[in-house]
């Protein structure tokens, strides 16, 4: 065993060139609109689906942070179970179905959203007539970078067969390092188990913000969901309208619902459709526009907040990780009679 060092460059260098070739590498993998005339269907014979990639390693569009797939699943079709340590915001686009999560049924139509929690099993199925498509959108890429992407596959085995979710440590009294560990940890995990799974789109309501567009939660700690800080929310843009200028620390993701538009992103113009997907990279200047004159625009924004960008601002603390203007520059909304919030909503 060699024991000895004869390395001719020092520490400095060799942490510099490291560095840079990092940051070069990243951007290089950096994509603003990814079409959806860009991803390719894939069979998946293991699961009994179709899979196109947006964004992630297994497209060959590595990302560090978030991963962006789209499923198909035709009539009749069950697929296989399984569970992982990410979790994972579910999107319907099209088509009608079912996903049972740790062997509890949810019935879905489009624009519904589910959350599939970490180490729950899941699986899907589609009981209409035509296929149907839905969106995830997942953690897998950062749990990846920290070492801890466990994924394990259930096959056809009935839920009530397999192992429930890791158990968290129940608290134990006292006050010593340990037992704080475990009590703090306790109060982390709690509820997470029974927490929500799913937002139906009838269900819900936009409310207009002062950047402009009207939103609302879909995914979000607070309308009740445990997420690893996943949360995704739908803005609405007004016909001709457009949301205020900001920029932030971490990125953004907005897949477009539907309507047609454009992103101005550092003073370029990106325009997007339904189906797209708008990568909007940290520190960028940004602004949402509705390209048309008569109808709504819908984009569904996800990001990594609690986990991430908190974690990322104390780490970056002084340097200020979310701007807008002193004066948001948003439209006048007055007198916008905003359509009813399900028109333009595929049939189930
Ligand atoms: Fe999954
Ligand atoms: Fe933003």
């Amino acid at each position: 065993m060699k024991t000895t060092t004869s390395t001719q460059v020092t520490h400095y260098e060799v942490q510099k060139k490291r560095r840079e070739s990092l940051l070069e590498e990243w951007k290089g993998y950096h994509k603003t609109v990814v079409r959806r005339s860009d991803v390719t269907m894939v069979d998946v014979p293991s699961r009994r689906t179709r899979r196109g990639v947006y964004a992630g390693w297994d497209g060959d569009r590595p990302t560090k942070n978030l991963d962006a797939t789209v499923h198909e699943l035709d009539p009749g079709v069950t697929t296989t179970i399984h569970r992982h340590s990410w979790d994972a915001i579910m999107f319907v686009e099209e088509g009608s179905g079912w996903t049972e999560i740790d062997g509890q049924r949810i019935d879905w139509r489009p624009w519904d959203t589910l959350h599939l929690p970490s180490w729950a099993w899941h699986r899907h199925g589609n009981d209409g007539d035509r296929p149907a498509r839905f969106h995830t959108w997942s953690v897998e890429p950062m749990l990846e970078q920290f070492g801890v992407a466990l994924l394990e596959e259930g096959g056809d085995t009935p839920v009530k067969d397999l192992p429930p979710r890791p158990r968290q440590v129940e608290p134990i009294t006292g006050d010593d390092p340990y037992a704080r560990r475990t009590q703090r940890l306790a109060r982390q995990y709690e509820g997470t188990e029974s927490a929500r799974l799913v937002t139906r789109f009838e269900d819900v309501r936009g409310l207009v913000t002062k950047r402009g567009a009207r939103s609302l939660f879909l995914v979000d700690k607070s309308i009740g969901y445990h997420t690893a800080g996943l949360s995704a929310v739908m803005h609405e843009l007004a016909p001709g309208l457009y949301q205020s200028r900001h920029r932030h620390g971490g990125e953004a993701w907005l897949y477009g619902v539907s309507g047609e538009g454009y992103s101005i992103i550092d003073d370029v113009r990106h325009d997007w459709a339904a189906g797209d997907l708008v990568v909007v990279d940290h520190w960028q200047w940004h602004q949402h526009f509705n390209a048309s004159k008569d109808k709504t625009a819908r984009l569904v924004r996800v990001h990594n907040f609690d986990a991430l960008y908190d974690m990322m601002r104390i780490l970056m603390d002084p340097l200020n990780l979310f701007e807008e203007l002193p004066t948001l520059d948003a439209p006048d909304l007055t007198g916008v009679v905003w359509p009813d919030h399900l028109e333009g909503r595929p049939e189930g």
